[in-house]
């Protein structure tokens, strides 16, 4: 991460199912909290495994809250994404659902680099650190450029 970047990692694991009735009732409490976040966020930045050549359900349940009104948190975020998958394509297809999704939210999404880490069994250790040097100097472009992608999103730099 640039030093520039802070990462603050925002769980969605207590988000319950997505239901209108509820919704319309006022958002529960976690997802109060999942909302606030990524509005307070200079951006986010989404790391996904692939479920079934798509995006998982317990992330597309989160996109689904923060995406009612009002104050719909995601309008105009930078956004960055990369994909982890123990299989050898590292999410190919996840990505453009994510993608299709994130345009409907109008965020403002990152489109290169694109980061598609495959045989994630053998980069990362026991404990989940990724030890692939490869890989990290990957990520590590794209953090730089999400960098830039921010600050061109906010106008303080030129495009
Ligand atoms: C229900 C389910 C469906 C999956 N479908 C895919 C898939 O379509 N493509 C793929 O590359 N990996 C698939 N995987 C593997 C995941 O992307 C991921 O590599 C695996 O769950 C290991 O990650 P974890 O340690 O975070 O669980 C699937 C895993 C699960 C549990």
């Amino acid at each position: 991460m640039p030093k520039e970047l802070n990462l603050h990692i925002a769980s969605i694991a207590d988000i319950p199912m997505f239901n209108p009735d509820e919704c319309q009732k006022g958002f529960p409490p976690p997802v109060v909290k999942f909302r606030s976040e990524v509005a307070q966020a200079d951006g986010v930045l989404i790391a996904s495994p692939e479920y079934n050549f798509s995006i998982t359900g317990v992330l597309k349940n989160a996109i689904d809250w923060a995406s009612r009104k009002p104050d719909m948190p995601f309008a105009e975020k930078p956004v960055a994404i990369f994909s982890v998958t123990t299989g050898v394509l590292g999410g190919a297809r996840v990505q453009y659902d994510l993608r299709r999704i994130l345009a409907q939210l109008d965020t403002l999404l990152l489109v290169r680099p694109e980061i598609f880490i495959g045989s994630a069994k053998s980069k990362f250790d026991a404990s989940g650190e990724l030890t692939d040097e490869c890989t990290r100097q990957f990520l590590t472009d794209q953090m730089v450029a999400f960098h830039r992608w921010i600050l061109r999103c906010k106008g303080a730099v030129e495009i």
